[in-house]
């Protein structure tokens, strides 16, 4: 107990007192809310918990923030991961993004499947990069969910995952009569794709969230596993 308190003390000037000189911004919450680019024109809103199904696809509950500012509603919202209702996929006009640029989301309204505001609060932000690349998101991605069992050391299947060269290697199957490509750029066929899909071996052992599980298709057949 005494040791909860000190914690306590030694947060609360560290919470408290950036309050003091700062305006009242509402901060991104990552925690709540995560949004990923998932192709020129759209990007998936991954949130922590199930949604109301009919608050989800209201598309005023979006606006797009471009780095110049000024707000842009989406054309179509989705539900994408229909078991557990909790990404939405947001589609924009052609030419709405520039690629590698930093855009803001901002969801409001929004209600969890039980009826209850985000967090408690009405409106939520997030920050996002357009455009997928190995060295951004892939590789963290690969690094916290993939490369413990994927390095040198262990290379679960043959196959490893801590580099990009690695990832267009043989894997397990390079000796049999058939053998699969684990990567294959453009090709949802690579193993890499399937296996990282929902209800899939790696999507279940490395408890990949849908909106993960996305990335990697995205990021082999929409940006051809560009580095
Ligand atoms: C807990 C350990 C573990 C984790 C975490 C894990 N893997 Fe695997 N992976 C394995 C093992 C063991 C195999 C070989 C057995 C099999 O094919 O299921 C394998 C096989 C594979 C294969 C097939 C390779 C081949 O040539 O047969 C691919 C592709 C793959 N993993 C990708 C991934 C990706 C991508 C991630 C991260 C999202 C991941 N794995 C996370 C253990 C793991």
């Amino acid at each position: 107990m005494l040791r909860l308190v000190g914690a306590s003390l030694l947060v609360l000037p560290l919470l408290v007192l950036p309050a003091c000189d700062r305006p009242v911004i509402p901060q991104p919450r990552p925690e709540v809310v995560a949004v990923h680019s998932a192709s020129s024109f759209a990007v998936d809103v991954a949130f922590d918990r199930p949604l109301a199904r009919a608050a989800a696809t209201q598309l005023a509950d979006y606006a797009l923030t471009p780095p110049a500012g000024g707000r842009i509603a989406p054309a179509l919202a989705m539900l994408v991961d229909t078991l557990s209702g909790e990404t939405v996929r947001l589609f924009f006009p052609l030419g709405t993004f520039a690629d590698s640029t930093v855009y803001r989301l901002t969801v409001t309204g929004m209600r969890d499947a039980w009826g209850q505001a985000l967090a408690g609060a009405d409106s939520v932000t997030a920050e996002f990069e357009t455009g997928l690349w190995y060295s951004r998101p892939i590789r963290e991605l690969l690094a916290r969910k993939c490369d413990a069992c994927h390095d040198a050391a262990r290379a679960g299947g043959d196959y490893r995952t801590d580099s990009y060269a690695a990832l267009f290697a043989d894997g397990s199957d390079a000796g049999s009569s058939n053998p699969r490509p684990n990567l294959i750029p453009g090709d949802a066929r690579s193993l890499l794709v399937i296996r990282t899909s929902p209800g899939h071996s790696m999507f279940n052992i490395a408890h990949l969230s849908y909106a993960e599980s996305q990335l990697f298709i995205n990021w082999v057949v929409t940006y051809q596993a560009r580095r």
